[in-house]
Formats: C-alpha cells, structure tokens, sequence
C-alpha cells in the first residue's frame, strides 16, 4: 500500500508547524502549504487560499487534508471553497480547525464563521473531522513582552478559561488524520482545567521565578493596547471572545486530547515551564 499523502494548510502557523512533525512521526507523507515560506521536514508547495488555481494543484493526490486559516473577514468564503476544492479533488478525508463553541447564532463573529465552514463541510458527503480548540495557550506568547515586565492584561475578570495548548491540537489532528472512526465527528480540545487569568499569572510565576501579575483591563482599553497591531475587525472580534470567555461560557473541561492521543493534555504549568525563555526578562534577566 502507498503511503499516504497528508496536505496541511496554514502548515507555517501555531497548530500547522507542530501538525507537520507530529504527522511526520505517524509515518505519512507529508504536503506541507504555504505562500512560500518553506516548512522543513515537508514536501512544499505554495498555494494561497485566495487563488484556487493554485490550491486545486496543492490538492491532487492527496489522500487527507487538515484545513486551517487565520481569521478574516472572507475567511469562511475561502474555507467553504477550499472544502469544495477538496471535494472535487477526490481527498478522502477532510479534517477542519473550528473554535470553541461555535455556533450560527453566537454574538463572537469568529464563531459564526466557523460555524457557517462546520454547516458547509457537513453538507458535502466527504469524511470530515471538527476540531474545536479553547482559546490557545500559546496566544500568551503575544503578551510576552508585557508578562516580561511582570504583567498582563484582558478584560476577563474571574472567569476560568479551559485554554489548550496548540502542541495538544496538533497531536490530536494528526491522531484524526491518520486514524479510523473519526468522520463525522466533532471533538472540542481544551486542556485538562479552566484557569483564570490569575491562575496564569501564578502559572507563569512558579515556572520563571519571577512575580508576575494580572491585572483586570477594560475592553476599550485592551482593544487600544492592540490597536495597529491588527486590523480593526480582527480586534472587534478578539474583544467579543473575550466577552464570551468573561461570561464563563468557555470553562468545559473535555478529555478529548487525551482521547486521541494516549496522554493527558498539557496543563497550563507544563505551558509555562516549556516557555520561560520567551517570558524571561528584557533586561536579560533568565528564568
Ligand atoms: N488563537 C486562538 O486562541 C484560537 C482558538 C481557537 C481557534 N482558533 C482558530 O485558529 C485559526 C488559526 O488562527 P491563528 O491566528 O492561530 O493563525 P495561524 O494558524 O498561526 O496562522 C495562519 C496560517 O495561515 C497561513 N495563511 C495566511 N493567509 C493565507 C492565505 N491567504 N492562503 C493560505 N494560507 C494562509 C499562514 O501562512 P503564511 O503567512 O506563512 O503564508 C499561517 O501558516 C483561526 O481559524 C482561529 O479562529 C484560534
């Protein structure tokens, strides 16, 4: 039997660059797709998700493909088109990144549109998988040079989040990719407790030896720390997860990490511990 041939989009992104070894050591092929920055420990190709010329191309002969787009506006348009694409292409397996809680008639835009991409790649009589993460651990690292100086910021409040750890998707990706008994389903990936952001900071202070703190923002003040960071509708959306996160509505605990792969999910002070290099000090001070 041929090996087969596995086609990872966003293969340069948080999940997508750990999704590539991690289907590597499951023993496929792996295509990895970027607008060209290269992948190591991948055959290549560029294609971008607004050209479909070329994603038509990414996609022959692939036998799974394991679809993953930042968000945008037209995000949904270009993901619905890329199952469609996969579709005609003859993949045998289509597996989608989601969120959370996605949901038609939710307030968070970023749910709505993933769940229109859900609704659509149901629709379409392919084997497809739903992988539904919590807010990402590794979203952390974009604090890092706050959290070096000791603190952060979000309107939160006390609420407790199941956040997960995006090495956790990509091992239970690549599990669903390679393995039986998954079409049709749906596995929401959070970590194995809901923390709140204090918990965090305690989190990050155990493992840098450090004092670390949390501090409560308010939406318009977290939106102007971002600003000109992101556009303005990638930061109204950040605003209503986080609304959604401060209502308690993201604090389920699932086990479907450890489900799918063998092995507890990471918790947020295994997190921490891997990554204390990247919230050590400015000053240089190590952790
Ligand atoms: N962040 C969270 O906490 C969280 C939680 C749950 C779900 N999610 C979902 O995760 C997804 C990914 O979000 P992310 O912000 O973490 O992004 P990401 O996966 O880190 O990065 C986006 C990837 O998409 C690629 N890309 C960008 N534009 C493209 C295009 N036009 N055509 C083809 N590839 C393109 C980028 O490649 P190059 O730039 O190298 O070309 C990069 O590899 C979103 O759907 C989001 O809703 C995020």
């Amino acid at each position: 039997m041929n090996t087969p041939t596995v086609l990872v989009t966003g293969a340069t992104g948080t999940v997508g660059a750990a999704l590539v070894p991690a289907l590597r050591a499951r023993g496929v092929d792996v295509r990895a797709m970027t607008r060209g920055r290269a992948v190591p420990g991948a055959a290549n190709v560029v294609a971008d998700l607004r050209d479909p010329e070329s994603v038509a191309e990414a996609l022959e002969g692939v036998d799974a493909a394991f679809l993953n787009s930042p968000s945008a506006e037209d995000a949904a348009a270009l993901q619905i088109r890329f199952a469609d694409l996969a579709r005609d292409a003859g993949v045998g397996r289509l597996v989608v990144l989601s969120q959370y809680a996605a949901r038609a008639d939710s307030p968070v835009r970023f749910l709505r549109w993933h769940a229109e991409v859900e609704a659509h790649v149901g629709g379409l009589g392919l084997d497809h998988t739903v992988l539904r993460p919590n807010l990402y651990m590794q979203g952390l690292l974009a604090f890092a040079p706050a959290i070096a100086q000791g603190r952060f910021a979000a309107p939160i409040g006390e609420a407790a989040v199941s956040l997960v750890d995006t090495r956790d998707i990509a091992d239970a990706a690549a599990a669903v990719l390679t393995g039986a008994g998954h079409a049709g389903r749906t596995y929401t990936l959070t970590g194995p407790r809901a923390v709140t952001h204090g918990q965090i900071a305690q989190a990050l202070t155990a493992a840098t030896g450090r004092d670390i703190a949390f501090h409560e923002a308010t939406p318009e003040r977290f939106a102007a720390s971002l600003a000109g960071m992101l556009p303005p509708w990638q930061l109204e959306g950040l605003v209503e997860d986080y609304a959604h996160y401060a209502r308690g509505e993201a604090a389920e605990v699932h086990t479907s990490v450890a489900d799918l792969t063998g092995r507890p999910a990471r918790d947020i002070a295994d997190f921490a511990r891997d990554h204390t290099a990247a919230f050590a000090a400015a000053d240089g001070h190590a952790s």
